[in-house]
């Protein structure tokens, strides 16, 4: 099958938006709210940094963040759903240092060597490889020399030789572009770009994974 970006599940909207947090709980068994407290705790986020969050969704995140950045730091949020946007504006309401722009991600990011980390959450897998490439370059540019990009996403893996209810996730809930990225060495993908220094966090038996690369310091 050709993979191309119409297949993608990316780009959440309507009522799958709207109770996206919610929904996410309910999936998961009420395990998600620890998992990604647990994995912003991971990312060790310093007093006073400047994050980019790509594709930010509902602001759970940026609220998370926050607790390690404090008011000195900022979440710079991007993203596109009418929906994801208003939930973020409701959340992160009283808070004018997480900020949302409706920007596109895989589109050039007007960002050059602002951020001390670049996270994005769930979002890499479902884009084409041209495009997740392009997101990885922005991330790149954003970051200042000696930043993080963090990729929280599905590990890599072999989906053949996965429990039931890995296979039946990746191939009957998600589009086939999660499939392509597990296939891909997420680690050589980054080297190709420019990142190096990797560190990983494994969460679920090993299927999802916070990945961290450096911008290489001048
Ligand atoms: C699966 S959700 C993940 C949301 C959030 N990162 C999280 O972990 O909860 C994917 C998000 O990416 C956003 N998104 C998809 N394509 C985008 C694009 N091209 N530019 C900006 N945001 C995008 C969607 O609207 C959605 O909020």
């Amino acid at each position: 099958m050709e993979l191309t970006q119409d297949l993608s599940k990316v780009e959440v909207r309507g009522m799958e938006a709207k109770y996206y947090d919610i929904l996410m709980n309910i999936i998961t068994l009420g395990w998600y709210p620890s998992f990604i407290k647990k994995a912003i705790d991971d990312l060790e986020l310093k007093e006073g940094e400047r994050v980019l969050d790509l594709g930010a969704g509902t602001g759970r995140n940026a609220l998370l963040m926050r607790e390690y950045i404090g008011r000195s730091g900022e979440v710079r949020a991007l993203e596109i759903g009418a929906e994801m946007q208003e939930a973020f504006r409701r959340k992160t309401a009283g808070y004018p240092n997480l900020i949302l722009e409706d920007r596109r991600i895989d589109e050039p990011l007007p960002y050059h060597e602002e951020f001390d980390s670049v996270f994005i959450s769930f979002v890499l897998h479902g884009f084409v490889q041209e495009k997740r490439d392009r997101i990885i370059e922005n991330a790149l540019k954003a970051l200042k020399p000696g930043g993080r990009f963090a990729i929280l996403d599905y590990a890599n893996f072999d989906v053949d030789k996965a429990p039931w209810w890995v296979r039946f996730a990746i191939r009957k809930v998600e589009c086939p572009l999660a499939e392509d990225f597990i296939r891909r060495d997420t680690r050589q993908m980054l080297r190709e770009h420019g990142f190096d220094t990797f560190r990983e966090s494994l969460y679920l038996q090993g299927y999802l994974r916070l990945l961290m690369a450096t911008k290489p310091a001048d």
